[in-house]
């Protein structure tokens, strides 16, 4: 299978952590697009957002994205990479889709500890808040998530589970 996989999903549900560890399982090369748009730009994101407002970012995003043409990589996107312009399209169409799916509570427990002064979208959310934002958000997003090529129940699933299903959905397609 000599094409891109791409692990999408909301924030926090993982696609870095699991993404850097599936790249080292299958010896491939391991980018995160969030982190390839820092080095761009030599700004953080919510800097970026705070100075050039979300529409550029996302179109910034789109840019990046779509200069990952490599076959031999794992890439982590955004959370909302795949959910603006024709980026789902073009990621179907140039390699495996990997959801990370998890529950909106999952993913509100996982939040809650994350450092959400890296994420602009979060900032100034916890508590109730911060879980009705991902509800909203997730069920805006999910439409995106659920093209993906292979559903994956994040909270049950490891890098050799992962890289299984990812070899066997290779060789069917
Ligand atoms: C965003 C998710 C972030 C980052 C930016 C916007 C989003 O990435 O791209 O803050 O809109 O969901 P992570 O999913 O890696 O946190």
């Amino acid at each position: 299978m000599n094409r891109p996989i791409f692990l999408i999903g909301f924030m926090g549900s993982g696609k870095t952590t699991l993404g850097r560890k599936l790249a080292n399982h299958l010896q491939r090369t391991f980018i995160d697009l969030d982190h390839l748009i820092v080095e761009r730009v030599g700004m953080s994101i919510p800097d970026y957002f705070e100075k050039h407002g979300e529409e550029k970012f996302r179109i910034l995003e789109s840019e990046v994205l779509k200069e990952q043409t490599g076959s031999d990589v794992v890439v982590s996107t955004g959370g909302g990479s795949p959910c603006y312009f024709d980026n789902m399209d073009w990621i179907l169409s140039q390699g495996i889709a990997v959801y990370l799916q998890l529950s909106p509570k999952a993913l509100h427990a996982r939040l809650q500890q994350s450092k959400i002064d890296k994420r602009p979208a979060l900032q100034g959310l916890n508590g109730e808040a911060l879980r009705l934002f991902i509800e909203e958000k997730l069920a805006q997003r999910e439409s995106f998530y659920k093209r993906a090529h292979l559903h994956i129940d994040q909270l049950n699933t490891s890098v050799e589970m992962l890289s299984q299903s990812i070899e066997h959905y290779g060789r069917l397609d």
